[in-house]
């Protein structure tokens, strides 16, 4: 079963049938405001952090679904018959109304056809005002006069969301609202410079900045007393719950089109004037509307592949790229399923997703990767959660009342952590993503800037990432393999002084990106001996983790092996025997023999289960994965992120068709039609899709924000289409299922061009028989930097 389509000229999901299983979210905002919203106009906003800064509220996990929202209602005022532009909240019957929903980069159009009238509604941020539009357009495709009203709806929040939910009475008898030169504004009577407002581009005719008199008692969104009385009651109170809604009576002619826009948005009643006289202008509404297209066909057109596989070139040209943006803009907070309170930095998260989009966004990887140096200690570990704004330089007294956007700053002593609560593999994944940076911008420098640790002292970038892999070499358990402290990229394997394996391999896989820059920059003793580190990790991974068909997954404190096949439960585990591949810690024989004991034990139709078989017996020896039902998240779950790098192992091989076999098992594009069984987005990767072990095999959950976005992204563009950047070029090294005869890539990097065809007559899955620049012979398949400007021609055949 269907309820959309790509649709791919204009880079939207369009979904015509609203009635889906969950909600189906967008995001709206690049940049300092965001709106998460479903397809039904469900979902809230924030400014900077959803914990800190909310503007708009969401009563998360709700029943019903998605409310409340930023709603727009119609209303016939001949007949009293009211709807709203999206199906909900007031849900006309779907055989009566038709309701569209276009997904689109940063903003969501909701379309609505009922009772001769054709309405719209634009939801955009944009890119330069913290402000969201609401662009709408009723039409009158009758043949007779209409007399309609229209209002707005959206419930305004405390700006702490602890607040709203634990102290409930700071929200009620502190926060109050207003109404003056058609201008709503929200307050709070504490906090002296903390306001948000509501308004339109005309002069409405009533207006409620109350939602209990908008609404009305024992109603809801879906038949508020104001619309269906056709007038608002011009509440206004300093108290309560406070709420949107601005109304206007209007007729339309028969053809006849009006267009209004209303703006939510962050300032008192004086920046709302402001705001409501740039976009009173038609004009500024679509010149934002077009600068935000632009935005994003600039970052689109960084890398476009055509492929014969149309899925892989929607997600890859839009999609994927679109979520692993988001990831790194928005961090992992904000969602229908992350309530927003818990803003602060996830270390392995953002080491991850950073390593994605050097190429799209390089100013906000580095911000990231800076804000991470900044949380590492000295030792070398990361501090797990944190808030970048702990490490701020600045010190200057705050306000005595917390003003929104601060977060509050506690003492040093209380954030750092200690190594018990330090997870093993954090700070590993930062090394990798620092030389994607360089690679891709050539700043090298970087590595030379001085950075403060979290607790004490500063270093160079470069000797930041010594620490790091110090740290881990350092602790190490008695078989020499990494310890798995408080846990490892697996938050429910929580092994202490047990062993990882992973952590080992991630510590390998680290090491060959730091030895690449040591060697880059003619640092011979740091390659000697972290070469030598190198080699001795890579030879106690294959003496102690080899099981004698693929590698343990670790070992606990008390020498119980995981991942073996001796084990009863979690016989075998994804991750360490793809890391075992992508490090290069496994020579070929032992690859091979790994990834095909994965694709026989943990492979189905929806992609690789994380283990097999699941735990039913709690052990916590082995951590909190055992006491999770089967077939969920890391409990023998398809853990979409752990997926991603077995396409890559499956690329390091050469077996291009194995890793197709692998992507098109878990790319949303291809379950498309089948919405009964994954139910989430079909435009958006989930954390986890339910395992053949659990009776919901197939459902989706937890769309959006997931390492799955980056490394998707990654192991596509570098590993399957095989573009990869180095410091001085391109590496193109495809590894391709052996049925494409064809690709092409345009490639922007470091201000060139390059297009790049692949051709592929003999439909070999790798190798690069020859390849051309311009019209001329290259040694190798390594293009290297052109000149600023320039567009490029590289012809590869493969063979
Ligand atoms: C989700 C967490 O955000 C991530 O840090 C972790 O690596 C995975 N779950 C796997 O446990």
């Amino acid at each position: 079963m269907r309820y959309g389509y790509f649709d791919n000229q204009n880079r939207e999901y369009v979904i015509e049938r609203p009635d889906i299983p969950v909600s189906w979210t967008n995001y709206l905002g690049v940049k300092d405001m965001c709106t998460v919203i479903s397809h039904n106009a469900g979902g809230y906003s924030f400014y900077k952090t959803p914990q800190y800064h909310r503007i708009t509220r969401f009563r998360q996990n709700g029943v019903p679904l998605d409310r409340p929202g930023h709603y727009v209602y119609l209303r016939d005022d001949e007949t009293g018959d009211y709807w709203s532009i999206s199906w909900q909240p007031v849900g006309k019957s779907l055989s009566i109304a038709k309701y569209v929903c276009r997904h689109g980069l940063s903003y969501s159009k909701f379309i609505c056809d009922y009772n001769n009238i054709h309405a719209e509604q634009w939801l955009f941020i944009p890119l330069d005002d913290a402000v969201e539009i609401w662009d709408v357009r009723v039409k009158n495709t009758g043949i007779s006069r209409r007399k309609l009203s229209i209002f707005t709806y959206a419930e305004f929040s405390y700006h702490h969301i602890e607040i709203d939910n634990q102290n409930l009475q700071m929200s009620l008898y502190a926060s109050g609202s207003s109404y003056k030169d058609g201008i709503i504004e929200y307050d709070f009577f504490y906090i002296p410079d903390m306001y948000h407002f509501f308004a339109s581009n005309f002069e409405p005719d009533s207006f409620d900045c109350v939602r209990d008199i908008f609404i009305g008692n024992y109603r809801t969104e879906t038949n508020p007393i104001a619309v269906e009385k056709g007038m608002c009651s011009n509440s206004e109170d300093l108290t309560g719950n406070h709420c949107a809604s601005l109304h206007k009576r209007f007729i339309l002619e028969p053809g006849e089109e009006k267009r209004f826009i209303f703006m939510l948005g962050v300032g008192d009643r004086n920046k709302g004037r402001e705001i409501k006289e740039k976009y009173s202008k038609f004009e500024n509404v679509d010149n934002s509307f077009y600068e935000l297209k632009k935005y994003w066909d600039d970052k689109l057109s960084v890398f476009q592949c055509t492929t014969p596989h149309e899925g892989l070139n929607t997600m890859i040209n839009i999609w994927n790229l679109y979520q692993a943006e988001t990831c790194v803009v928005w961090s992992r907070f904000a969602s229908f399923i992350e309530v927003g309170g818990r803003t602060g930095l996830g270390y392995r998260d953002t080491a991850q997703d950073a390593m994605s989009i050097p190429h799209t966004n390089p100013q906000k990887c580095k911000q990231r990767i800076i804000e991470l140096l900044k949380a590492q200690t000295s030792e070398g570990y990361g501090l797990h959660l944190f808030e970048p704004e702990w490490f701020e330089e600045d010190d200057t007294p705050k306000p005595k009342f917390k003003s929104p956007t601060i977060v509050p700053k506690p003492k040093k002593d209380s954030i750092i952590h200690g190594i018990e609560d330090a997870c093993s593999d954090d700070a590993l994944w930062l090394i990798p993503t620092i030389s994607e940076y360089i690679k891709e911008t050539g700043e090298i420098e970087f590595l030379d800037m001085i950075i403060p640790f979290a607790d004490k002292g500063q270093a160079s970038v470069y000797e930041h990432m010594k620490r790091i892999i110090d740290f881990t070499a350092k602790h190490v358990g008695p078989h020499g393999i990494a310890k798995g402290l408080r846990a490892d990229w697996n938050d429910c394997l929580n092994l202490g002084d047990g062993e990882s394996a992973m952590v080992s391999m991630l510590h390998y896989w680290a090491l060959q990106s730091f030895i690449e820059i040591a060697r880059y920059l003619g640092k011979r003793e740091d390659v000697e001996k972290y070469s030598a580190l190198a080699e001795n990790i890579k030879k106690v991974c294959n003496d102690v983790l080899w099981d004698g068909r693929w590698y343990l997954r670790g070992i606990t404190a008390n020498g119980l092996k995981i991942g073996s096949n001796e084990c009863e439960e979690g016989k075998i585990y994804l991750e360490s025997n793809a890391w075992a591949v992508v490090s290069g810690v496994a020579d070929y024989e032992r690859g091979i023999s790994a990834m095909d004991a994965v694709y026989e034990y943990l492979f189905s139709k929806y992609g690789l289960h994380l283990l097999h078989p699941p735990y039913s017996k709690p052990n916590d020896e082995i951590g909190f994965v055992t006491r999770v039902y089967k077939g969920i998240k890391e409990n023998g779950a398809i853990f979409s992120h752990a997926n991603t790098w077995a396409w890559v192992a499956e690329c390091k091989l050469g077996r291009g068709s194995r890793a197709m076999e692998l992507y098109n098992a878990l790319l949303p594009y291809n379950q498309n039609d089948i919405i009964e069984i994954r139910e989430s987005e079909p435009y958006s990767y989930c954390q986890f899709v339910y395992g053949k072990y659990h009776k919901s095999f197939g459902k989706a959950r937890h769309p959006w924000l997931t390492g799955t976005a980056g490394w998707a992204y990654h192991a596509v563009t570098h590993w399957i289409l095989g573009i990869r950047p180095t410091f001085d070029g391109l590496v193109i090294d495809p590894c391709i299922p052996s049925n494409w005869d064809k690709f092409e890539v345009i490639r922007k990097f470091r201000g060139a061009t390059y297009k790049i065809t692949v051709h592929n007559p003999n439909r070999v899955e790798k190798g690069v028989k020859n390849i051309t620049l311009n019209g001329k012979d290259l040694e190798k398949n390594f293009v290297s930097v052109q000149p600023k400007g320039s567009i490029n021609e590289v012809i590869v055949v493969m063979g």
